[in-house]
């Protein structure tokens, strides 16, 4: 099986976390500030804080922006449960803003749409989620425009983006958000296993997010409310998590970074020859935004449905049974039963809803060579052929 997506892991790789299991610090070490140093020096980001997943960023970045009960969050629906569910564990209502149909991300319009209505129903959000789905970035410009007209916080869920750019400017630097988020799930671009960071230009969000990461605990003197009584001290001043990274995982991640460029370009290489060689098939590549650098986490193809003879899932499971590992990203969140719940009204999100319907990802993966592409391209003319 040809997968979707996978890891890379090399020799280097391998001495990197060989070379701290043998080390003195399996956690809290010298790894994981250097890998937070390296990531925030390429995306030219003040602060960087590494966490156990892109989903505990998340979480960490809501509760540092004061998300609580009686806030909304937006985000948009086609994107993993995390951009919204980080919303519910703070207590706030999710709400949906439906995409873009050319790039499948947050549509800004439908966005300031959605502002003007709930301005005037007293509903607007404190923080909306701008997903960089499958690594091409959001029109971040005009949310932050609207963000400064409506007074939202911005967290950019970049977990498929690192190393992406937005008007030739990483992913990351914060330009037009408060906080940025990556994953390193190994179907990623880099890999930690899991792992997560969250990036910000604020030093006080900064600060409450790495007390947030470990219990709520600082060794700070400055910040405790008494003298510290002697070495052993510490205090607990808010109520925080276990979020942190391993040295393990940081030493991947510094020894994944060094590839990172090189990920890239192969991603652009691989797109490039898809999106040359399906131009005969009836399928609907994806559209790249002038403003945008995509990161290439995810190629995603959609179904010409009325130029062929089979169905969305009938393409689906031919290249299932062909070898081909393709998935669908995603499934829009307002159809799952627990936000379904929620009373959504899957009618007002017809973008999505489209998209579901023709979505499919085919494998992109830096190691992915040409000849395995090639086995792709004849699975798919295959697959929909009457
Ligand atoms: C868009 C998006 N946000 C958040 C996450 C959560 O990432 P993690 O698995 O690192 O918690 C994912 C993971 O697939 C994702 O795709």
């Amino acid at each position: 099986m040809i997968p979707y997506g996978r890891q890379d892991i090399t020799q280097d790789d391998v001495d990197a976390v060989v070379g701290v299991l043998q080390s003195d610090f399996l956690t809290q070490g010298p790894m994981v500030p250097r890998f937070e140093q390296q990531i925030a020096t390429h995306v030219g980001a003040s602060h960087a804080l590494a966490v156990n997943s892109a989903t505990s960023a998340l979480h960490i970045a809501c509760l540092a922006l004061g998300l609580g009960p009686g806030d909304r969050l937006w985000t948009s629906p086609v994107t993993f449960v995390a951009s919204a569910n980080c919303g519910l564990y703070c207590g706030a209502q999710v709400d949906f803003v439906d995409i873009d149909p050319r790039t499948y991300n947050l549509c800004p319009k439908a966005l300031a749409h959605k502002l003007e209505q709930a301005e005037l129903d007293g509903t607007l959000p404190k923080i909306v989620v701008a997903v960089h789905l499958c690594g091409q970035p959001c029109e971040m410009q005009k949310i932050h425009i609207l963000a400064k007209r409506f007074g939202f916080k911005v967290i950019e869920d970049a977990s498929h983006a690192i190393g992406g750019k937005y008007r030739g400017e990483f992913i990351g630097n914060g330009k037009f958000s408060d906080i940025t988020v990556f994953s390193f799930h190994p179907v990623k671009i880099i890999t930690t296993a899991e792992g997560g960071m969250v990036l910000t230009n604020d030093a006080e969000l900064a600060n409450k997010m790495a007390l947030l990461r470990s219990h709520g605990i600082t060794r700070d003197p400055m910040q405790m409310t008494h003298e510290s009584d002697g070495p052993w001290y510490y205090q607990q001043i808010d109520l925080g998590f276990n979020y942190r990274m391993t040295e393990l995982q940081a030493a991947l991640g510094i020894s994944q970074m060094e590839r990172l460029d090189h990920y890239i370009a192969r991603r652009h290489q691989l797109a490039e020859r898809y999106s040359e060689l399906l131009r005969a098939l009836p399928v609907t590549t994806p559209w790249q935004h002038p403003d945008s650098y995509s990161g290439l986490h995810l190629y995603v193809i959609r179904l010409k449905l009325d130029a062929i003879n089979k169905t969305h899932r009938q393409v689906f499971d031919s290249l299932r049974e062909q070898g081909i590992g393709v998935n669908l990203h995603y499934i829009p969140i307002y159809t799952q039963p627990f936000y379904a719940e929620m009373g959504f009204n899957p009618s007002d999100f017809p973008a999505s809803q489209s998209y579901y319907r023709e979505a499919i990802s085919i494998p992109m993966f830096q190691t992915m060579t040409d000849d395995q592409q090639d086995q792709v391209l004849a699975a798919l003319a295959e697959a929909l052929q009457a």
